[in-house]
């Protein structure tokens, strides 16, 4: 089998390694990919990003299925384009994919839905957004609605900066039309959790449990960032909270997207709060794989990853039962200098391929292959994963890759999964 996969990122890397480990595949094809797809096995970058020139290329070359990594392609209707020319694709519709691509569609839906999430009010003017905000307490979050690469949503600690950063939004239109509209929202204090699942509009197949580090620094201080480093499992989501997610959470958006007259297929991520009492609230959407949490998830499935996204595309997911490694994957990202708010490109990364283990892997990002050579081409370059039954020796096994990588400038946490050693 022909396979394709649409993206770039570090997502994008462990999905494609992980398809062309199956028997069943011939070859991956990743649109555009980057250094690391350049370099794996039985995988070969295309460079080709708008959706009519990928169609053409699977028609080509009859491509079995194709996988959509990212969330822009899918904002844009690449599933209903791909449909129309009967190619089968994993991912949601564009209608589907609003739960993402705006932050107030998700809302409303979740209202509607009676899926538990913070208090909101949504906004399309500054003046009517100031006055409401001057009533509010606190911490309190402000979202811009469209896709912000992660960047859109600020926890306000003190009302100067939730004024300032409304005034960034419509204002000086930081967002472009991302900022058309606001949803200012109650701050909701616990443990966040990343709760995703493959569903083919009808069955749930929930992934390998983790938990991402979205914020730049250690001691989750710094800005917000696409997420630093991820672990899989997380304690935190007992099997009783499990449950909860999917009869409050996931099964809500199944059954309010049919009620909508639309089926869900696809990822679907929920960014979820766990509060100390212990009760899951959804405070966002991804209509996709995590990232980086793919990396770490796929680092410990067994299973043969083809024959499951061919069981979602059959509506089959509920024969589909998936094996994962019983050790802990810990992956954590290397960034460049100035990630978020400026990265560096065009470092030449190096050590790479020192790292020569089964239970460790380098999955890339924003990296380039040039003439036999790595340079940096985006804010997260590597991410480093190890697996292993004791969590603190996962750790020690990607610090240890690390120490062997250089880029100038380098910056990544050291504290990844910090909440799962305070936990076990
Ligand atoms: P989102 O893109 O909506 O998940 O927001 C990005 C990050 O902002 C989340 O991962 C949380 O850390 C934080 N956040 C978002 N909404 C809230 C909320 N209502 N209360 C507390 N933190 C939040
Ligand atoms: N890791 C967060 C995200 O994929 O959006």
């Amino acid at each position: 089998m022909k396979i394709l996969v649409v993206g770039s990122g570090g997502r994008e890397h462990a999905i494609a390694w992980k398809l062309a480990q199956s028997p069943l595949c011939e070859i991956v094809y990743v649109a555009p990919g980057n250094g690391g797809t350049a370099l794996e096995n039985k995988v070969r970058n295309i460079n080709i990003t708008e959706i009519p020139q990928l169609i053409a290329f699977a028609q080509t070359n009859k491509i079995a299925f194709t996988v959509v990594g990212p969330e822009i392609p899918l904002s844009q209707g690449i599933v209903d384009k791909f449909k129309e020319h009967n190619l089968k694709i994993w991912g949601p519709t564009k209608f589907c994919a609003q739960l993402e691509s705006s932050k107030a569609f998700a809302k409303d839906f979740m209202v509607k839905y009676k899926i538990p999430t913070a208090k909101y009010a949504t906004f399309d003017n500054i003046t009517t957004a100031k006055e409401y905000l001057k009533q509010e307490n606190i911490p309190v979050v402000i979202k811009a609605d469209g896709l912000a690469a992660g960047k859109g949503v600020l926890v306000a600690t003190t009302m100067h900066e939730a004024m300032a950063f409304i005034d960034d939004i419509f204002t000086h239109n930081i967002f472009g039309e991302s900022g058309n509209k606001v949803v200012i929202e109650e701050f909701l204090d616990g443990i966040e959790a990343s709760f995703i699942v493959m569903i083919d509009g009808n069955n749930i197949l929930p992934m390998a449990t983790s938990q991402d580090h979205k914020r730049l620094l250690n001691d989750d201080k710094g800005p917000n960032t696409g997420g630093m480093g991820a672990y899989s499992p997380a304690p935190i989501i007992s099997q009783s909270l499990h449950d909860r997610v999917i009869d409050e959470i996931i099964q809500p958006v199944i059954d309010g997207m049919r009620n909508e007259g639309h089926e869900y297929t696809g990822f679907l991520y929920a960014g979820l709060m766990i509060d100390h009492d212990g009760n899951p609230k959804a405070l966002e959407f991804n209509c996709r794989f995590g990232d980086p949490e793919t990396q770490p998830i796929l680092m410990r499935l067994e299973s043969d990853f083809v024959t499951l996204i061919n069981d979602g595309l059959h509506k089959k997911l509920n024969m589909c039962e998936p094996r994962w490694n019983n050790e802990f994957a810990l992956g954590v990202v290397i960034a460049t200098q100035g990630y978020p708010t400026h990265p560096r490109y065009n470092d030449i990364i190096t050590g790479v391929d020192t790292v020569f283990n089964s239970k460790v892997k380098v999955f890339h990002a924003g990296s380039t292959l040039k003439n036999d050579k790595l340079y940096t081409s985006g804010g997260r370059v590597l991410c480093v994963v190890a697996l292993d039954e004791d969590l603190e020796q996962a750790k020690q096994k990607v610090y240890n890759a690390i120490n062997k990588i250089n880029i100038d400038g380098m910056q990544y946490r050291t504290d990844i999964a910090h909440r799962a050693f305070e936990t076990l």
